[in-house]
């Protein structure tokens, strides 16, 4: 894995950007993340489209998980959160982003078919991952088959209660989801898991330096040939080896 520790949460919404605006200009398919990390990313990305440095046109984006139940309406669905916070404000075509159906009177049979939709895109060649206190990514929660797919899950109590702050009380939090399995997520070409803040510094130290382990399922990026996870120092903070991955970022070969 390829460590990078930032000095701020700007500058790690800058150095995925970075990442993210070389397959755009490829029209890559992209695998977009919800909560509130990707947020700065996505605004650096929406500002260099309007200065004209990257184009969506052509690609594709292929969203992690949505909420089981919640109308699309909703304002907290993640097909409203990628389309408001994201989509909507840059050139690609709406037919183009795919969010995993919450809705399906047949959620196993949608999520098949939401895999199906990967693979004839030809796959995720880059994958933007956040990281829960609690060491999932999408809603791949502790003890998630490590070659799971697109399925329902059911959120562990510490998810509901993170989320809690985009709702109007705990009790509005959904707790089941459609989520990428953590088998379909090795499946991307490159992942970029980024982290910010000392509430995420445990979970970011189990996912590199801890076990491959379900009880962490960001864990799986080890067993990733192309992962790279952006940190700032505050997600980093709980880390042995800190300073060798700044020397290493520091030595880069030529
Ligand atoms: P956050 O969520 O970015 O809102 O902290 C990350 C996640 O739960 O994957």
């Amino acid at each position: 894995m390829e460590i990078i520790v930032c000095d701020s949460p700007h500058d790690v919404a800058v150095q995925a950007a970075d990442i993210l605006q070389g397959y755009a200009n490829d029209g890559g398919v992209l695998g977009v993340a919800t909560g509130s990390t990707p947020l700065l990313t996505y605004q650096e990305l929406i500002r260099r489209h309007k200065a004209g440095e990257v184009s969506f046109a052509g690609c594709t984006m292929f969203a992690l998980d949505e909420y089981v139940g919640l109308p699309i309406e909703h304002e907290q669905s993640y097909y409203r959160v990628i389309h408001d916070e994201f989509s909507d404000h840059v050139d690609i075509d709406p037919a183009d982003v795919h969010i995993p159906n919450g809705l399906a009177d047949d959620v196993p049979a949608a999520c098949a078919e939401y895999e199906q939709a990967i693979v004839d895109a030809g796959g995720i060649d880059v994958q933007l991952l956040g990281i829960g206190t609690n060491g999932h990514v999408g809603f791949n929660e502790p003890a998630s088959s490590l070659s799971s797919l697109t399925r329902m899950k059911t959120l562990h109590p510490q998810t509901v209660a993170d989320n809690a702050r985009f709702f109007n009380s705990l009790d509005e939090v959904p707790i089941h989801v459609v989520t990428q399995g953590l088998g379909t997520i090795q499946r991307a070409g490159q992942l970029v898991l980024i982290a910010t803040g000392e509430h995420k510094a445990h979970a970011v130290s189990q996912l590199v330096e801890g076990p491959l382990s379900a009880a962490c399922p960001a864990s799986v990026l080890q067993i990733h040939p192309h992962a790279t996870v952006i940190v700032d120092e505050a997600a980093a903070s709980r880390l042995n080896n800190v300073d060798y991955y700044k020397f290493i970022q520091q030595n880069k070969p030529q």
